[in-house]
């Protein structure tokens, strides 16, 4: 038997391959976790590979100990998923305390898993708890009307949940606890993460502005399905609001990234971007 032939590992491609067809994970956009079941490592150990290193995960996740997670990998694209996951994929284990990951399976041609382990970890962390362990995937996504309608709607939780619960009549039967915004934050570390587990505390759905989304969810179905409603419910409202024309609605950019948050996000990750391009508007 292929490992792609077992059930977590086939839903898990097939939730990335999905989110791709959707046009939410351009280049290597967007990255998906799953906290895999007990009985399901069991299925996949002959798998591993013996003598994989620890790494630091940057973070301290104390309550998944010893969990094993399939994570897709840094810097890869969703568009490649399901043609070669064990490049693209990886499953890993934690050390006892929560500190440390290894690789045990996938990444054949190397890399890391992706840089945004920290926000899936603490989130799964969050949700294992608040969901008496039932949840177990999280989906962060680059979805394209929630992006936009992050510069015109005031970033509270109030404004996106209201907003979005109005455009289907599903919306609230679907995420009846709302929605939660982290205004723009330098990605891929432990604040943004401490940031959006917090929400998860309440929510199932983190905005982060100019950015995208994460989901949290019982199984591959519910995440996707949660992330696909929010999202279409949001193509509704830009196509409101673009109807009645948004400058005179008010609200054209109320908040944007800054050329302050540019350098921050330069300095994180070691790109050098020309100050001419970062002028005060
Ligand atoms: P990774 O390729 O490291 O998963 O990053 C993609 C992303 O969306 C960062 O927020
Ligand atoms: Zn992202």
């Amino acid at each position: 038997m292929q490992i792609t032939e077992i059930g977590f590992v086939k839903g898990f491609l097939r939730m990335c391959d999905d989110g791709w067809q959707q046009g939410w994970h351009e280049r290597n956009g967007g990255n998906l976790s799953y906290r895999i079941k007990e009985e399901e490592v069991a299925q996949v150990r002959g798998f591993f590979r013996a003598d994989a290193p620890w790494q630091p995960i940057g973070t301290s996740v104390p309550e998944l100990g010893n969990e094993y997670f399939m994570v897709t990998g840094s810097g890869q694209f969703f568009r490649n998923v399901l043609s070669d996951p064990e490049d693209s994929t990886c499953i890993l284990e934690l050390d006892d305390l929560g500190e440390n990951y290894r690789v045990l399976w996938g990444l054949k041609n190397g890399g890391r898993p992706t840089s945004e382990l920290p926000s899936h970890l603490m989130n799964h962390e969050v949700k294992k708890r608040v969901s008496g362990g039932k949840h177990r995937v999280i989906y962060h996504a680059h979805t394209t009307n929630v992006i936009a309608l992050t510069f015109v709607l005031p970033l509270t939780d109030e404004a996106f949940t209201r907003e979005l619960w109005e455009m289907a009549t599903e919306c609230p039967v679907v995420f009846p606890d709302g929605i939660g915004v982290v205004p723009w934050m330098v990605p891929g570390g432990r604040e943004i993460a401490v940031a959006t587990s917090r929400l998860m505390e309440k929510y199932d759905v983190a905005v982060w502005a100019h950015h995208g989304m994460f989901a949290s969810g019982e199984d591959f179905d519910l995440t996707f399905g949660l992330m696909h409603t929010v999202e279409k419910s949001a193509e509704i409202l830009v196509k409101v609001l673009s109807m009645k024309g948004a400058q005179e609605a008010g609200a054209v950019k109320r908040q944007t990234i800054t050329p302050d948050d540019f350098r921050a996000l330069a300095k994180d990750f070691q790109v050098t971007l020309p100050e001419r391009f970062l002028y005060e508007k």
